[in-house]
């Protein structure tokens, strides 16, 4: 079988405030096969985040290990890991962190402009994954001019340009409405299955979690079950197994 594209082993991870010191990771481990589309669901302040941020090496763990197309993060300098994570990891997060004063072109384009990337070859790659994401015609406009829904499809279009293994995504549709929050699940799981791209994405939410191939439910830090499931948009089943897990 080929090797994982995500795999974390035994991860733990404490903050320190003050005198107090609070778990926030517990012994988690995560698997995420090539092409996969997999949840973590969680209450607020059971991990989620750590988790993710630890998965992209945006942080680092006081125990366990990342691995990223068999690659351990840990054992690389910290130069080589943040080109790692340039060239392998897409990250898109709940507030879209676009910049305000460029087009949506021009915010997809920001991270070829880092790279040096030539203009004819970047004009047709932009063009392809604005066409992926149906923004096509939006490229020129800017955020503030996109609807929440849009400006999140740019994010998720810049974070896919450089062709990223692993995708990672933190409540990617915490500031959507329902039918625009729709849509961007169905364009995850569209770049799994269409693209073979892999997936991570946290959510707090049944019906976000339905659109996974697995979830992993997340609590006080440690992974307290995980839900196999199919059935995109059918909540009730994941919201049901959930609770049983949970409690
Ligand atoms: N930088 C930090 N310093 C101290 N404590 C932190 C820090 N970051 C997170 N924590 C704590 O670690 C725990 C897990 O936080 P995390 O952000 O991973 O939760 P989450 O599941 O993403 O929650 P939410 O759904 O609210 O985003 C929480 O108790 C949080 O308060
Ligand atoms: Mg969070």
């Amino acid at each position: 079988m080929a090797e994982p594209v995500l795999k974390v082993d035994n991860l733990s991870k404490s903050y320190r405030l003050g005198s107090q010191e609070i778990r926030a990771l517990d012994d988690v481990s995560v698997t995420v096969e090539g092409g996969q589309l997999v949840a973590i669901m969680g209450a607020s302040g059971s991990g989620k985040s750590t988790l993710l941020h630890l998965a992209g090496g945006l942080d680092t763990p006081d125990t366990g290990t990342v691995c990223v197309e068999g690659q351990n993060l840990a054992s690389m300098s910290d130069r080589k890991r943040t080109l790692f994570r340039r060239r392998r990891i897409g990250i898109i997060f709940q507030t879209f962190n676009l910049l305000p004063t460029l087009s949506a072109w021009e915010n997809v384009a920001v991270p070829l402009l880092v790279d040096g990337t030539s203009g004819a070859a970047m004009r047709e790659l932009v063009a392809d994954i604005m066409r992926l994401v149906h923004l096509e015609n939006r490229a020129h406009h800017r955020p503030q001019a996109m609807s929440g829904g849009e400006q999140q499809r740019v994010a998720i279009a810049r974070a896919l340009l450089n062709d990223p293994a692993l995708v990672l995504a933190d409540e990617p549709t915490g500031n959507l409405d329902s039918i625009n929050a729709a849509e961007i699940w169905q364009l995850l799981r569209r770049l799994t299955r269409e693209m073979g791209k892999t997936v991570l994405m946290v959510t707090h939410e049944a019906l976000a979690a339905s659109y996974a191939d697995r979830v992993y439910v997340l609590k006080d830090g440690r992974v307290i079950g995980t839900i196999e499931q199919g059935e995109p948009g059918h909540a009730a089943l994941v919201a049901a197994r959930y609770a049983e897990l949970a409690g």
